[in-house]
């Protein structure tokens, strides 16, 4: 058959995100992890959409491993940020890691596209992906294209209209 063009995306965000939950919603039925835990370090997942194989490349959140981030930065060609959107209290220091990736050179020197969840808007302390999207200063990404959906990861809603935008920056 036709080989499908490839990209490889980051997926990075804070720790109890819903990273590993949302790259298991765009799994094959057969590949599912049934039993998501804490990723340690970061895992390499892959999953089609109907024009694009992808690779995420899929991180840990926790401060620890956070470093390991920016390895990734030079070979990605697109980046999903998660955010727990019930999480207000955090939502500072997600802003803070995503000033440091947007200042890194290596992400400073290519125009990937950038895709936002807003994830566990099922929760009841969820701000809506627009509070969150200013609450990340989102509009000071000037030099990138980037797109926010409100998420949840556990029944999948927006998360296919969110990689369908981020197929269609790739393909
Ligand atoms: P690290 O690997 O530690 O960086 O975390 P992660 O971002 O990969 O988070 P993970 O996918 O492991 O999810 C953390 C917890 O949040 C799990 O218990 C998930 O079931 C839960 N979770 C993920 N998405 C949602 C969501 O949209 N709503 C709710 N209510 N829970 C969610
Ligand atoms: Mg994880």
């Amino acid at each position: 058959g036709i080989k499908k063009k490839e990209a490889n995306v980051l997926v990075v965000g804070l720790d109890n995100s819903g990273k590993t939950t949302i790259i298991n919603h765009f799994k094959s039925e057969e590949y599912k992890n049934h039993d998501i835990v804490p990723t340690i370090g970061f895992q390499v997942e892959k999953f089609k959409t109907k024009s694009l194989s992808f690779t995420a490349f899929d991180m840990s959140g926790q401060g620890r491993y956070r470093d390991l981030w920016q390895a990734y930065y030079r070979e990605c060609h697109g980046v999903i940020f998660v955010i727990d959107s019930s999480d207000k209290l955090r939502i500072v220091v997600a802003k803070d890691e995503l000033d440091a990736l947007l200042k890194h050179p290596e992400v400073q020197r290519k125009r990937i596209p950038i895709l936002f969840f807003a994830n566990k808007m099922d929760l009841r302390d969820a701000v809506s992906s627009v509070k969150c999207s200013q609450l990340m200063e989102l509009e000071n990404i000037r030099d990138k294209a980037w797109h926010i959906c409100a998420s949840n990861a556990i029944t999948g809603d927006g998360l296919d209209e969110g990689i369908q935008w981020l197929t269609d920056q790739l393909k």
